[in-house]
């Protein structure tokens, strides 16, 4: 029905159009279609831009609608050898439901077989460390190197959380920064609620560590401090120029919109203050970052370091770099057969 009408006038106007072009047109008849025409476009097609504009910002910032990869089932990580792991939900706001990963130290993977949420969630009292990691802004949980950090921590004897934030993965509700942030501390919250006295330290990568600093010093306002923080592939929307780098296309990928965007929408959209919240943080801080590093330079990493380092005992900040000849851009550091080490070091300097 509804595309009968459409035909009906879309051939009407073709009709119309024909006429006119039949008529000899006049040079002000032609100034006169030209000037209607641009006022159409000021009028109408303008603020539509506009009012379509933050939508689009968010777009860019969180690509959380392309689901890499693709024709996955997130309630079974097992399709990912992750045999130890239980998918489940939870509610971080009204309305709001993550889907969460839960893998347990790999040395439990036997008993882990056929166990239901009860008993994942007591397992959290093991005294064992418990890692929350926060990824970046593409795909889901289930994306190789997430699945490939979960391993190695798992490997290693820790329990892992990774969850997709709202509006990623088969997690309801759009994209904000104060939702993604809110995401995080429930989520943490959740766990602490469980874990006893294990230490709880936050792991975010790329977009995930905006998120994981913004969780740390709203927890800090809430007199909490995180036992520890790991910052792989560090990203910074202060400071975003790096002589000798052209950040023209990064930005489309990845945070940091004020640097593609008047700064109001910046301030509505996304901030992620990293360099402020960095200047707050009082717990432990390892950077990870590769040299190679595509998306975020490791002058980056480098520069954040520097703040973090002054505003706390420089003991407790530290600085890993991968050599760029090893290939691991922004995603590839779980590869590196010395991350085991670097990591077993960090949690027992907690
Ligand atoms: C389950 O996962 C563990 C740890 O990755 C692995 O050693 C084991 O072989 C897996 N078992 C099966 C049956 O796939
Ligand atoms: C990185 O690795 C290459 C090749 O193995 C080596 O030549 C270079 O010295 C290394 N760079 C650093 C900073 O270690």
């Amino acid at each position: 029905m509804g595309k009968r009408v459409t035909k009906q006038d879309g051939s009407s106007s073709a009709v119309q159009r024909k006429r006119v072009q039949g008529k000899d047109v006049t040079p002000s008849r032609w100034w006169l279609k030209r000037g209607l025409f641009a006022l159409f476009v000021i009028l109408i097609l303008v603020p539509v831009s506009l009012s379509m504009l933050p939508e689009l910002i968010q777009h860019f910032v969180y690509t959380h609608r392309i689901q890499l990869p693709f024709f996955v089932d997130l309630s079974r990580p097992a399709d990912h050898s992750l045999n130890h792991t239980i998918n489940m939900y939870l509610t971080s706001e009204e309305g709001i439901s993550l889907g969460v990963w839960h893998t347990v130290p790999e040395s439990r993977w036997k008993e882990a077989q056929g166990k239901d949420l009860a008993w994942y969630q007591n397992s959290l009292n093991d005294g064992s460390t418990v890692f929350i990691y926060l990824h970046g802004n593409t795909g889901t949980r289930a994306a190789t190197h997430r699945v490939g950090v979960a391993k190695v921590l798992s490997a290693l004897g820790y329990h892992v959380l990774v969850p997709d934030y709202r509006g990623f993965g088969d997690s309801t509700g759009e994209p904000t920064e104060a939702g993604l942030t809110t995401d995080a501390l429930y989520l943490y919250k959740w766990v602490k609620a469980r874990s006893g006295n294990s230490l709880v330290v936050i792991w975010g990568h790329s977009l995930g560590t905006g998120v994981s600093t913004n969780a740390a010093v709203k927890l800090i306002e809430q007199g909490e401090v995180l036992d520890g923080v790991i910052l792989e592939g560090a990203f910074n929307s202060a400071r975003q120029k790096i002589p000798g780098h052209a950040f023209s296309w990064y930005y489309w990928k990845f945070p940091g919109c004020g640097y593609l965007f008047p700064e109001p929408w910046a301030e509505n959209k996304c901030v992620f203050p990293t360099e402020e919240n960095l200047k707050k943080i009082k717990s432990p801080i390892l950077f990870l970052h590769s040299e190679d590093d595509h998306l975020v330079p490791i002058q980056v990493a480098e520069q954040m370091h520097e703040v973090a380092v002054s505003a706390q005992n420089a003991e407790r900040v530290k600085l890993v770099s991968f050599n760029g000849s090893l290939g691991y851009l922004h995603n590839g550091l779980y590869k590196d057969p010395k991350l085991p080490g670097i990591l077993k070091k960090f949690v027992m300097s907690l």
